[in-house]
């Protein structure tokens, strides 16, 4: 059952209504439901979902490529794409016609297997972003990567995202509150 995080459903879904590019980034400790806001938010919605692993770049590529194929061309035989620049530019190309939600989940793994993605990114969201309507999402747990190497200066995506969203623990799964909310009686 899902709880909670009202508050970041009614933005991600403001942004949604704009019809425009998006690009949100998504960080907070591991654990603490990156992944289930995402996946709520997603529901009933087209999307790619990509979870990166930590393996080489030809391996995410592969994966990323089915993802890809599985939603926007189910038909389509599943051959990967020859690179993350023909992936990313798939995307942003079906989306210039309808809205499509992007997630990359744990981003820094597909970074860290390919140092030039940011830059890749980068490169196509200046290209495409007037005339796309994808809705991306980077989502990742290592706070000082999405820090530095996503929102950061030096980061090739600096100044790309629309929205952030630093995900912080439920209120209702914090015992202290609950403690507050049911206090013990006193004899
Ligand atoms: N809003 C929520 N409502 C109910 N359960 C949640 C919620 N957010 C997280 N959880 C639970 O907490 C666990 C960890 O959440 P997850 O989204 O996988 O974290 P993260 O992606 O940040 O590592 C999940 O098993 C999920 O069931
Ligand atoms: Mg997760």
């Amino acid at each position: 059952m899902f709880v909670g995080r009202k508050r970041e459903l009614e933005a991600l879904d403001r942004y949604y209504k704009q019809d425009a590019f998006q690009f949100a980034v998504f960080y907070g400790r591991r654990r603490i439901g990156k992944t289930t806001l995402i996946n709520q938010f997603r529901k009933d919605k087209k999307a790619v979902y990509f979870v990166a692993i930590e393996s080489t770049a030809k391996e995410n590529l592969e994966l990323l490529s089915n993802q890809i194929l599985s939603t926007l061309a189910p038909d389509a035989p599943k051959n990967p794409f020859g690179s993350f620049t023909e992936a990313f530019d798939y995307c942003f190309q079906t989306a210039k016609r309808e809205r499509i939600i992007f997630v990359i989940d744990e981003y820094p793994y597909l970074a860290e297997s390919d140092k030039a993605v940011s830059s890749i990114l980068q490169a196509a969201i200046d290209k495409n972003k007037d005339n796309s309507k994808l809705f991306l999402i980077l989502c990742g747990s290592s706070m000082s990567f999405m820090e530095n190497q996503v929102l950061g200066y030096k980061s090739p995506l600096y100044g790309r995202r629309t929205c952030q969203f630093k995900i912080c623990l439920l209120h209702t799964m914090n015992p202290l509150k609950c403690f507050r909310v049911l206090p013990t009686k006193r004899k």
